[in-house]
């Protein structure tokens, strides 16, 4: 699998990043449908954690699949959890093309999606198509016109809607490409939002006989004041799990010609600094709350390093564009 990725990833970088993208999506489709079987070697590292069984703890981090079109074929390259998303109430176009970039010397992306999704609705749809017996979260957000004091509607709006439908729900308040998300991060905005969705949370718990689990993601440019602060809201509130982390805004890994571009890093060039935001976590949390590492991942030892750090489980994106799909066998048979 990894001789043979090698092989087309040359063809697949001549092509336009989002292009590519779908293209690949269209192919492991096809694929899917010859061969629709989720493979026994993903089955082999079960996890258990706030009440949800994975077959493994290698997911599928959030804005690969938006619209959870792709499940099966997604499920089919050996994934423990799929994070869809991150979807907001409404439709909304994102940034204008070009707005993924290859940085291909760091070994990283930069992207500034600006959150293009066709809607929370539409998710739905998807969703009810979804395969049985595998765990999807749906990573939220609100629209980009919805200023930060009105944030936590949008928030409880995509909750209820996809709560019948998945199995877990990811709060982002940390992604650079929408103007401000961010704040949402500072201590009086995110304890507002966070005791909110957790009270939507449980009255659907009551209502629907199921509890949803809640978990936030987080930037990796928080320092460690911020974290201290952070880390005490989400104990407080009684958080599912942190994710950590976003992509960065921090150029300081990659070269002049993206210094001056906007969007989030994310890759190698990553790496760094969402490790020691996962470690800076799991000092101030403990076992507390589990935490889940994103950033950088590429390889077995990228993963068991993010574990040394806290991770019970783990998300990648990046690393499946320069790698390839073999990288989620690599990780779930190596660890
Ligand atoms: C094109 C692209 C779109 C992304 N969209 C989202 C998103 O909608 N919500 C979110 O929380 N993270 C999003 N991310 C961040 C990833 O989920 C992940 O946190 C980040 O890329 C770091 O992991 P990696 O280094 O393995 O890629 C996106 C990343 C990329 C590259």
């Amino acid at each position: 699998m990894k001789k043979m990725y090698r092989a087309i990833r040359p063809l697949l970088f001549m092509c336009p990043p989002e292009s590519a993208h779908h293209a690949v999506l269209g192919l492991l489709d096809l694929q899917a449908k010859l061969f629709n079987k989720y493979p026994e070697w993903a089955l082999q590292r079960p996890e258990h954690l706030g009440g949800l069984s994975f077959p493994n703890p290698v997911g599928l981090a959030a804005g690969f699949d938006n619209h959870a079109a792709h499940l099966p074929a997604l499920f089919h390259m050996g994934f423990g959890f799929i994070e869809v998303g991150g979807i907001t109430p409404k439709a909304q176009p994102g940034r204008l093309k070009p707005r993924l970039f290859r940085l291909q010397a760091e070994q990283s992306l930069l992207n500034r999606m600006g959150f293009c999704n066709l809607g929370v609705d539409h998710l739905v749809e998807n969703l009810k198509k979804r395969p049985a017996g595998q765990i999807v979260g749906v990573n939220i957000c609100k629209n980009t016109d919805t200023s930060l004091v009105d944030a936590l509607q949008d928030y409880l709006y995509c909750f209820e809607r996809v709560a019948p439908f998945c199995d877990y729900v990811t709060i982002n308040i940390s992604s650079p490409n929408m103007p401000g998300l961010r704040e949402l991060q500072d201590s009086d905005y995110c304890r507002n939002l966070l005791k909110g969705l957790k009270k939507a949370q449980s009255a659907y718990a009551d209502r629907a006989d199921r509890y949803v689990p809640l978990w936030v993601k987080v930037a990796p440019d928080l320092n460690v004041e911020e974290i201290k602060v952070l880390a005490d809201i989400f104990c407080t509130q009684k958080m599912d799990a942190v994710v950590a982390t976003n992509t960065t805004i921090n150029r300081a890994n990659v070269s002049e010609q993206w210094r001056d571009q906007a969007g989030g890093i994310s890759g190698r060039a990553l790496n760094e600094s969402a490790d020691a935001v996962l470690a800076a976590f799991h000092s101030a949390i403990g076992e507390a709350i589990p935490l889940v590492g994103v950033g950088g991942i590429f390889s077995l030892a990228d993963a068991k390093r993010k574990c040394a750090k806290g991770a019970k489980l783990l998300q990648l994106y990046t690393g499946l564009i320069y790698e390839g799909p073999g990288l989620v066998k690599d990780i779930v048979t190596g660890l």
